[in-house]
């Protein structure tokens, strides 16, 4: 049986440097949290345990760590006393054999397979501890590892180190992957560094070197160490990560005209031959068909679009939305939780919510539907073939039957049948010449005044 492998996550930091009262890690990025990013890192490593290390009063993030797969433990240091002082903390959840991996909740880009090597790296070489090495072009802030030959001998942080150190050495990721047996002997002996009143865990390097154990430091790539301690760095991550989605979509075949303007989710899903043009932001939860076009300027959450389906310019696609094959939807229309079926159109200016649109419908211009009543949400149901004249208002619940045609303009509050016709507007009355005779009135009395 392999040996077992725990990953303890760090996240009890208070972020200070972000100057923002959410937490850290839970700063989003692509459409998910950083530490849910970090979550599912590990999870590709099946372990065998986890543990996330956070300070007290941190709710939110424990909720969105328990939300995980993994079911991993939560560990509550208090107060925080530094990476070291974390992993003290979190010991005695440790097994005594295989691999410690330490992860920060703050590194979100790490990929699984980068890591896999991290660890095959310290069993090859039976060391103690294994590093994960970078070379950022803005080293500031990293701790840099110390290398004598191939051996890796302390990490010293930015602060403490050299101006030949600061220049030459390759930057400390932050990943470290420790032999579980020997860990507990190396933080017992973590020494408090009084000036930041914290204990270093990147010090158990030295600490193994002076017992005679080996350590080695493996490089990887700069994107997936990029450690987000900033704003600018959370939006650096983001632009790193944006420029993997675009590739993954652009390798896949999905013809993106301008792929600096798109935004992309972790989970977005885009089949071969769809079109997206400049400026679209897809959220959470997308998919989009084969040779479906999204058009300039659209916003698509938790919506699903099917094959040959169009939508947009100017669109706005909310959760639950589901478009049909061949449908269309045009400018200026907001759906949510509404279904369209094939064929069927809302071209301009609507907002189609809680509704179900059938085949080859046709919803006219500025047509809405009133599902909300301050209470409760209410469904709107048009059946396929059906004309909705345009600025009708459907006041829900409300069905319209299949080919039935409702006339522009109406307010629509009582079901319409199938093939039926409904008007529901005040009946126009027109006076010939009574334009002429009104001016007429209103000059001699602007006259009079
Ligand atoms: C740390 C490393 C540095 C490395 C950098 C990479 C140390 C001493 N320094 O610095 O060598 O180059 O990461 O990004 O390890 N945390 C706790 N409890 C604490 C303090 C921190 O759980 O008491 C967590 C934080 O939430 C964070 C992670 O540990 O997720 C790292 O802490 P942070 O303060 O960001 O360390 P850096 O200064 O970035
Ligand atoms: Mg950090």
């Amino acid at each position: 049986m392999a040996a077992p492998l725990c990953v303890t996550i760090l996240a009890a930091g208070k972020g200070t440097r972000m100057r923002n009262p959410l937490p850290k890690v839970l700063h989003p990025l692509a459409g998910c949290t950083l530490i849910e990013h970090v979550l599912a890192t590990a999870q590709a490593l099946r372990p065998s345990m986890t543990t996330v290390v956070l300070a007290a009063g941190m709710d939110e993030v424990a909720a969105v760590v328990q939300g995980s797969p993994l079911a991993p433990g939560i560990v509550i240091q208090e107060p925080q006393l530094g990476t070291g002082h974390a992993v003290q903390v979190a010991s005695g959840t440790l097994p005594d054999h295989g691999t410690v991996l330490v992860l920060f909740g703050d590194t979100p880009l790490l990929q699984a397979a980068t890591l896999a090597r991290l660890i095959a790296a310290r069993e090859a070489a039976d060391a103690a501890v294994a590093v994960l090495g970078m070379r950022p072009e803005n080293p500031a802030g990293y701790g840099r590892l110390r290398l004598v030959g191939d051996r890796l001998v302390a990490v010293i942080e930015d602060r403490d180190a050299d101006a030949a150190l600061r220049q030459e050495a390759p930057c400390n990721s932050g990943v470290m992957a420790f032999d579980a047996a020997r860990l507990p002997a190396l933080l017992a002996r973590l020494a408090l560094h009084g000036d930041k009143g914290e204990y270093y865990l990147t010090d158990t390097v030295a600490l193994a070197v002076e017992r005679g154990w080996a350590c080695v430091a493996v490089e990887g790539p700069v994107a997936e160490g990029l450690g987000v301690n900033s704003q600018a760095q959370l939006a650096e991550a983001g632009r790193l990560l944006q420029q993997q989605l675009r590739g993954r979509l652009l390798d896949a075949g999905v013809i993106v005209h301008d792929p600096e303007t798109l935004h992309l989710c972790v989970d977005t899903e885009v089949a071969a031959g769809a079109v997206i043009e400049p400026y679209v932001v897809l959220g959470r939860g997308v998919r989009i068909g084969a040779g479906a076009v999204i058009h300039s300027f659209c916003h698509l959450e938790g919506a699903t679009v099917a094959a040959g389906a169009r939508i947009g310019p100017f669109a706005r696609l909310r959760p639950g939305t589901d478009i049909g094959e061949g449908a269309r939807i045009g400018n200026f229309v907001e759906t949510k939780n509404t279904r369209l079926e094939p064929k069927a159109k809302a071209n301009h200016l609507s907002y189609l919510g809680d509704a179900s649109v059938g085949a080859a419908a046709n919803v006219g211009a500025g047509t809405i539907t009133c599902n909300y009543d301050g209470f409760n949400k209410h469904r709107t149901d048009i059946g396929a073939g059906a004309f909705i004249g345009s600025n009708t208002a459907l006041v829900a619940p409300v069905r319209v039957g299949e080919g039935a045609i409702v006339a522009a303009g109406s307010t629509i509050t009582a079901d319409v049948p199938a093939d039926g016709f409904a008007i529901a507007r005040a009946r126009q009355l027109t006076h010939a010449q009574r334009a002429a005779l009104l001016r007429q009135r209103l000059r001699q009395k602007k006259r009079a005044d």
